[in-house]
């Protein structure tokens, strides 16, 4: 194997948010950490020596985007997606939720309505209440075993004075990679009711075999003068710390209102290491990646047959994206406060709390299977002990 993913490599002690803050997090210095979405994995080489190579430099003033930075972003959604994107269209955004914050500034008013689809990574519900907007709870609808949208009840929220949509796609923690046709709705709905879709594909290159990702903006240009695309390499290539993502607007005046928030709060300068990190990324990133898919692809199937054989009493949605599993504890009839303390005290497990995802959460914990192996097979095993050995 080119890449090594089984070597399990210490991250405690490296300002690590995952593994240094999990033993104040969950009160408890035992618990394997297997929460926060990044990686226990090495970047791609490529990217290292990049930045290996402009440490080496030694002087770390304001940087600038080069163009090199603008064509490889575009050559990777052109290669992956088929998604056709000019240069002055991409807004550097220092991450993907100081993105989400700003279109809710920049696009909606105090009291308006935002939809988002719960369950759901926390901060969609998060920034929408900072800004004093109305969340809109569209559920998703678990139907056997697999997430879908309830469009009757879309088209309700839609009306009931939604200004904005958030999408995510690929849906964290629900798994899915949205179809064509899903997406069609969403854009239809928005378009008829004047919705502006903002469309969160953070993980849109962590898609597994028999799934594809599609942008919805790339489906016709009527629908993208109407979406906010928000991209970034760093879930893909493990580098969400260095603070570098994009926002995709083709539709001229929503860009300019978006660039005036940017201007406002001054968060236009990039991160230098961003910014060879990003382009060395999607210029040489590929290869690592396609064998990093073939790994998660690898623990997602492990972990879901281990928990079908072994720990029956719980089930795991199937992710096609993410690194992220959705594990489903209802059957064990735990009020969620004993279910987290149960899996941190008893599993010796940290997760995220399914109840952070919304009420729809409720009964599930998230788990990250972005890891070594042999961690997986750790984690695996101090779950199925810790609920085989129980008296519920
Ligand atoms: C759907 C989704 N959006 C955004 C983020 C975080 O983005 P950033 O770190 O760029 O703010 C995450 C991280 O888990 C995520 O799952």
């Amino acid at each position: 194997m080119k890449y090594n993913f089984n070597k399990i490599i210490k991250r405690s002690g490296t300002n690590c948010f995952k593994w240094d803050l999990a033993p104040a997090v969950f009160k408890n210095g035992d618990v394997l950490p297997m929460w926060v979405a990044d990686m226990d994995f090495k970047s791609p080489p490529e990217v290292i020596a990049a930045l290996k190579s402009r440490c080496a430099h030694g002087i770390y003033g304001y940087g600038a985007r080069p163009d090199s930075y603008y064509e490889s972003f575009i050559n990777w959604a052109k290669k992956r997606y088929d998604f056709n994107i000019k240069k002055e269209e991409i807004i550097f955004s220092p991450g993907i939720v100081p993105a989400l914050s700003l279109c809710v500034a920049a696009f909606t008013l105090k009291g308006d309505g935002v939809i988002i689809q719960p369950p759901v990574y926390p901060p969609f519900a998060g920034v929408v209440k900072d800004h004093g907007r109305k969340i809109l709870e569209n559920n998703l609808k678990l139907i056997d075993g697999r997430y879908e949208m309830d469009f009757t009840d879309l088209e309700i929220k839609a009306k009931s004075g939604a200004k904005m949509m958030f999408l995510c796609a690929p849906h964290n923690p629900a798994g899915r990679v949205w179809s064509q046709s899903e997406l069609e709705r969403v854009l239809d709905i928005c378009l008829k009711y004047n919705i502006l879709l903002v469309s969160d594909e953070i993980h849109a290159d962590i898609v597994y075999s028999g799934s594809r990702h599609i942008c919805p903006a790339s489906l016709s240009k009527k629908a993208s003068g109407n979406i906010v695309t928000l991209m970034s390499p760093s879930k893909t290539f493990n580098i969400t710390g260095l603070s570098i993502s994009s926002a995709v607007i083709s539709n001229e005046k929503l860009r300019e209102t978006f660039n005036s928030h940017v201007e406002r709060f001054h968060i236009g300068l990039t991160n230098i290491f961003g910014i060879t990190a990003f382009e060395a990324a999607y210029n040489f990133g590929e290869p690592w990646l396609e064998s990093l898919l073939g790994y998660l692809e690898g623990n997602r199937d492990y972990a879901l047959d281990y928990i079908a054989r072994k720990i029956p009493a719980i089930s795991a949605i199937k992710p096609e994206s993410t690194f992220l599993m959705w594990l489903d504890f209802q059957k064990l009839k735990m009020k969620q406060d004993k279910l987290n303390e149960f899996i941190i005290n008893k599993a010796r497990l940290g997760l995220n709390d399914g109840a952070s995802f919304g009420a729809a959460g409720m009964g599930f914990m998230r788990l990250n299977f972005a890891c070594p192996r042999g961690i997986l097979v750790e984690g695996l095993k101090r779950l199925e002990n810790a609920i085989n050995n129980t008296d519920k």
